[in-house]
């Protein structure tokens, strides 16, 4: 099951290859979560040893960067588009390639969908690939890359259609 982050959740020797990944759970995600900066959401073992993370922040998006077919349709007065941020998403190398990814990935995906849903209005879901493989791993789900932002991004209503 995917928690939020809590005191009983053994993250110390969380390794998942990149260390600023690895030294924001180690040392920075609870201040984040307590000054409601991010919130951060653990897959854990029965033993409650981290297997892998992700954090989703509020945020937006310049209307530049977007492609041309999506801000057509959007009022010109919004030069920020809200969205929402998955800042960050790892899985220790213990665990790679059991599929943990993907479902942490879905998990904030559709957690991210419910708020713009009912809640927070979000027109996409923006992540910032930390590398190649991780622009990889995003384009397999989709993600669409905007350039010269560094950014991927997949509109919520795209995600909408997975949990149709
Ligand atoms: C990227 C990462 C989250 C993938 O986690 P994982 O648990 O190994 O991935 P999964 O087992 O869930 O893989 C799901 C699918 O994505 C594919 N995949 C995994 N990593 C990939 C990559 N780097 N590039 C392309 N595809 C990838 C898998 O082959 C699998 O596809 P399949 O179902 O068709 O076989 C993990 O390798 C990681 O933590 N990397 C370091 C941190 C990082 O780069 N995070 C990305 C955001 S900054």
């Amino acid at each position: 099951m995917i928690v939020s982050l809590n005191a009983s959740h053994k993250k110390g020797k969380f390794n998942c290859g990149k260390s600023m990944l690895d030294n924001y759970l180690h040392n920075q995600a609870k201040q984040d979560v307590k000054r409601k900066l991010a919130g951060c959401f653990v897959l854990a073992d029965n033993e409650n040893i981290v297997q892998g993370y992700y954090t989703l922040s509020s945020s937006s998006v310049d209307r530049s960067l977007l492609p041309f077919e999506i801000i057509k349709k959007l009022p010109v007065s919004y030069f920020n588009l809200p969205c929402t941020l998955l800042g960050r998403l790892a899985v220790d190398l213990n665990f790679k390639g059991r599929g943990f990814g993907e479902l942490l990935l879905v998990d904030a995906l559709r957690r991210s969908y419910i708020t713009s849903l009912n809640n927070i209005g979000s027109m996409a879901v923006i992540v910032d690939p930390l590398g190649e493989d991780a622009e990889l791993f995003y384009k397999k789900f989709g993600f669409i890359y905007l350039p010269n932002s560094g950014k991927m991004f997949l509109p919520m209503i795209t995600v909408g259609e997975l949990f149709k």
